[in-house]
C-alpha cells in the first residue's frame, strides 16, 4: 500500500509540472503570435484598472488601435497605487513596448521613467492628466485649470445667496485634481457670497466620497453647496447626503458623465456636471502616437473638450448634443 502511495506520488509530480509549464510556455507563445499580427504594441497604463472612467479612455484606444493595427495593452493597479502604477510603466518599459500612454503623476519617479522610456527610444504621451516637465512627448485630455474654473462659474450662475462650498477631491496629489481646484478657486474669488470651506479627499472612490461628506456634514451644518472633483465623487456626495438627510439638500456639482452621474441629475439630486471626453481622449492618443511612428511629430498639447451638463442636457440617461455641437 505505501509502496503504490510512493509511486503514485512520484508520478504526480513530474505530470503536474508538465501540465504547468505546458501551459505557461503555450500562453507566452500564444502572446508572442497575437502580438506578430500588428505592426505596434502600445501600452496604455491606467490609474485603476476597473475604473468606468478609464474604461471610456481605453475604449477610444482601442476603437483607433484596431483602426492603426496596433495591439493595445491595457494595464495598471485594480485600484489607484502610485508605487504600482509606477511599477507598471517600469515593467512595459522593460517590455519594450512600442508607445506608452500614461496618466501624468506629480511623483519624482515618473520625471526618471519617462527619460528612461526615451532611453530606450519608447515615446510617452500622457492623457488625462500632464506633466508637461517630465520630457513627454505630448499630452491628450482637458485642461484641467479651465474645467476648474468652468465650475466655480457654473457655482456662481446657478446658485442665488450666500454659499459654503466643500470640495471631494479625487487625490490631492494628482495634479489634474489640484488644477480643477485652483481653476474653481480662481472664479468664486471673483464672488464674495461664495466660500469654499472645506476640501476632502475621497481616494478617487464612490465610497470614500460618501464618507468624507458625511463626515463633513456632521461635523458642520452651514454646508450649501458640494463640489465633487473626480468622476465618482458625486455618485458618493449623493449617497451621503440621502442617508444624512440635512434639513435643505445642498447643490451638488459634479465632474464627468458617467451614466450613474447622469441619471442622479434626472432624479434632480445632482444639478450639473462638468463633462469630460474620456473617450476621445484614448483615441486622440493612440492616433497621435501612431502618427508620432510615422515621422509625424504631434502637437504638444491636444486639449479635448469641456462643458456643463445639466438635466434640460439629459435625456433617458444619455447627453443629447445642442445644435453645433
Ligand atoms: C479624472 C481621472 C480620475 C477619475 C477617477 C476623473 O474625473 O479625470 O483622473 O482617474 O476621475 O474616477
Amino acid at each position: 500500500m505505501v509502496r503504490k502511495i510512493f509511486f503514485t506520488i512520484l508520478f504526480l509530480i513530474p505530470f503536474c509540472l508538465m501540465l504547468y509549464y505546458g501551459k505557461e510556455t503555450f500562453y507566452i507563445d500564444q502572446q508572442a503570435a497575437t502580438q506578430e499580427m500588428y505592426d505596434y504594441h502600445f501600452a496604455l497604463v491606467t490609474e485603476e484598472v476597473g475604473n468606468n472612467y478609464w474604461h471610456f479612455i481605453e475604449k477610444g484606444a482601442k476603437q483607433a488601435a484596431e483602426e492603426h493595427n496596433v495591439y493595445l495593452e491595457y494595464v495598471g493597479p485594480k485600484v489607484t497605487d502610485t508605487d504600482e502604477r509606477l511599477d507598471t510603466l517600469d515593467r512595459m518599459i522593460a517590455a519594450n513596448v512600442d508607445a506608452i500612454i500614461t496618466k501624468g503623476m506629480s511623483d519624482p519617479r515618473f520625471r526618471q521613467l519617462v527619460q528612461k522610456a526615451k532611453e530606450h527610444q519608447i515615446p510617452v504621451a500622457t492623457i488625462d492628466t500632464d506633466n508637461s516637465g517630465s520630457g513627454r512627448d505630448f499630452y491628450v485630455g482637458t485642461d484641467n485649470f479651465e474645467a476648474g474654473y468652468l465650475a466655480g462659474k457654473t457655482m456662481i450662475e446657478e446658485t442665488e445667496g450666500e454659499q459654503k462650498v466643500v470640495a471631494i477631491i479625487g487625490l490631492k496629489d494628482a495634479q489634474n485634481q489640484m488644477e480643477r481646484l485652483e481653476g474653481f478657486e480662481e472664479a468664486i474669488s471673483q464672488e464674495e457670497r461664495i466660500e469654499l470651506v472645506a476640501v476632502a479627499e475621497s481616494n478617487i472612490t464612490e465610497l470614500g466620497a460618501a464618507d468624507a461628506t458625511y463626515q463633513l456634514l456632521k461635523s458642520r451644518s452651514d454646508i450649501t453647496a458640494i463640489f465633487g472633483i473626480s468622476a465618482l465623487d458625486g455618485m458618493g456626495i449623493v449617497q451621503a447626503i440621502d442617508e444624512f438627510q440635512p434639513t435643505t439638500r445642498p447643490y451638488v456639482l459634479a465632474f464627468d458623465i458617467l451614466p450613474e452621474t447622469l441619471e442622479l441629475i434626472e432624479d434632480d439630486k445632482i444639478q450639473a456636471t462638468i463633462a469630460q471626453y474620456p473617450e476621445e481622449m484614448g483615441k486622440m492618443a493612440v492616433k497621435e502616437m501612431y502618427q508620432l511612428h510615422q515621422k509625424d511629430q504631434p502637437e504638444n498639447i491636444h486639449h479635448t473638450k469641456t462643458g456643463v451638463i445639466k438635466k434640460e442636457d439629459v435625456m433617458n440617461g444619455e447627453v443629447f448634443l445642442k445644435e453645433g455641437e
